[in-house]
């Protein structure tokens, strides 16, 4: 005997948990399925963001950041910090919390949101007239009915062909998370997101860290200028980055691992080292979904092809998150789950992809919004560019950490702002002052006339909004 419900959501991710709230508020019946399973084995739901991905990663950043304060800046506020050390277990336990935290932050709200929840995995079974049905193999075997389903599958890290992740010396983002002790050597192939942030972690925590990345150009798809100022902070740190390189034969034994390489040069190189951390991106993940029974669409990359409103090949089958095309992104998979049950309830939900922001949570942080200026000049735009220095600001001397600059970009005839690209310290939080700004088509001009409180960091973005037009007040 199956349970029938409206909306049954597959996965419990930030796409697939945050969707079947938001189905539940507008009051419908909701089930979401999810087989994440805590170390005792039970329900950890939250997905890859929760468990092995942006909650944890930012949480062992912190620490390690602390340990790298205590250690190299504490000095100069004539604090004095001697023989400071980190214990890797408590660090791993704390970080361990707080996932945890939030695993039973996500239970209560289904509670409170009277949102039924599965703890197992869910897979079609065929499509009937009640709806889809849906198998849930966990602890116990149930079948449940939906008339909409949401499928919030996510994704999984990438391997090199021919090396699998064993979590013990070859590791995914998930093993990353979890090493026990500091590695002397630590290779990381890939300087994209999980790259620079893992490899800033073990290199605060005292490793030696060498990433290894194919492109010949650093951070591709930051802005030119972020990124170059970007590299140089981490030159500075002793995170070796090496481009354009060819990975070939990577070997593990009870010493560790051997990556060999060519580098940009051509020249054959071999790096020893305790672990390896690949992070080359991530496949969408539909693995026991059982897509066939029903005849679910996917494309070559394995991703569930959608439309532009996250409808997929099926009738009342929709897809969100890393699981579709975009970026794997948790805030772009919460806003899709957002807005496909409120379409659902006959809404117009809505996501604006222009105005997605991205965050590098390394030191400087890196964030940006909109286009880039390699961009504008590949389209032609006229357009105008206008920077400013953290080195000019008074908070950012205040604390000590001047690196970087917040850019603006503006159309040259309306000067409305296209792209807004920070590197520097808390560039996470002032991004979001850009993102208001361009989903109101705000003009550069706009945000120069704001009151922003003095001293803050923000102020930094009211001068790049003024550079624009040329006539900064504090550079
Ligand atoms: P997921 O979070 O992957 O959730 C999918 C869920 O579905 C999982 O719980 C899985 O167990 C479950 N599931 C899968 N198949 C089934 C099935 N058949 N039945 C039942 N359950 C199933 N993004 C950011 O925006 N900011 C960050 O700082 C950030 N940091 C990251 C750091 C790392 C190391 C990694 C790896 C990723 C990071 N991301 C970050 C990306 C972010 O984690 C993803 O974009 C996000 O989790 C995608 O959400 P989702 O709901 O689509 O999928
Ligand atoms: P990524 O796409 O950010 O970076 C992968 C890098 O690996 C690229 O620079 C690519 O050129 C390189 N690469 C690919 N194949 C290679 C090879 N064979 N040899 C050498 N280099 C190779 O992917 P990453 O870092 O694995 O992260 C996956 C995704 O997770 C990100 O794209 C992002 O969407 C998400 N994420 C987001 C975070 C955030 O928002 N702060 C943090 C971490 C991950």
């Amino acid at each position: 005997m199956s349970q029938a419900f409206d909306v049954v959501v597959i996965g419990g991710g930030p796409g697939g948990y945050i969707a079947a709230i938001r189905a539940a508020q507008l009051g419908f019946k909701v089930a979401c399925i999810d087989e994440w399973k805590n170390a005792a084995g039970g329900p950890a739901p939250g997905g890859t963001c929760t468990n092995i991905g942006c909650i944890p990663s930012k949480a062992l950043l912190q620490s390690s950041e602390h340990f790298d304060h205590a250690n190299h800046h504490f000095a100069d506020h004539g604090i004095s910090a001697t023989n400071v050390k980190i214990d890797i277990a408590r660090m791993i336990g704390r970080k361990d919390t707080v996932v945890k935290q939030n695993n039973d932050g996500i239970l209560y709200l289904f509670k409170k949101n009277k949102v039924s929840f599965f703890h197992g995995r869910g897979s079609f079974v065929k499509a009937s007239e009640a709806g889809y049905e849906i198998q849930v193999s966990g602890a116990t075997e149930e079948l449940v009915t939906g008339q909409q389903i949401i499928v919030a599958t996510g994704s999984n890290a990438r391997a090199l062909p021919g090396v699998p992740f064993d979590e013990e010396t070859v590791l995914s983002n998930d093993g990353a998370l979890r090493i026990g002790a500091v590695p002397k050597k630590l290779v990381l192939i890939g300087s994209g997101v999980i790259g620079l942030e893992m490899g800033s972690v073990w290199r605060r925590l005292g490793s030696d860290v060498t990433i290894l990345e194919g492109l010949p150009t650093f951070l591709g798809a930051v802005d030119e200028q972020i990124a170059k100022e970007a590299k140089k902070a981490f030159d500075k740190q002793g995170l070796k980055i090496e481009l354009g390189v060819k990975v070939g034969e990577v070997k593990t034994g009870k010493k560790g691992v051997s990556v060999a390489y060519t580098n940009a040069k051509g020249e054959a190189q071999s790096l020893d080292a305790d672990k390896l951390i690949v992070s080359i991106g991530r496949v969408p993940n539909t693995i026991g979904l059982n897509a066939e029974a029903v005849g679910l669409q996917l494309d070559e990359r394995g991703a569930i092809v959608v439309d532009a409103e996250c409808r997929t090949s099926l009738k009342g089958v929709w897809a969100v998150g890393d699981v579709v095309r975009g970026p794997m992104l948790a805030h772009k998979a919460e806003e899709e789950g957002v807005a496909v049950a409120e379409r659902i309830a006959g809404q117009h939900g809505h996501v604006n992809f222009n105005t997605i922001p991205w965050v590098i949570y390394t030191s400087p942080e890196i964030a940006w919004v909109g286009e880039t200026e390699q961009q504008l000049k590949a389209r032609g735009a006229a357009y105008k560019a206008g920077t400013f220095p953290f080195l000019a600001n008074g908070r950012a001397r205040a604390l000590g950490d001047t690196t970087g600059m917040v850019k603006f970009l503006a159309d040259a005839v309306t000067d409305e702002i296209l792209g807004v690209h920070i590197v520097g310290p808390m560039a996470s939080e002032l991004i979001a002052e850009a993102v208001v700004a361009m989903e109101f088509k705000a003009s550069a001009e706009d945000i120069a006339r704001i009151c922003h409180a003095h001293p803050s960091l923000s102020e930094a973005t009211k001068e790049a909004a003024l550079a624009v037009d040329k006539r900064t007040l504090n550079f």
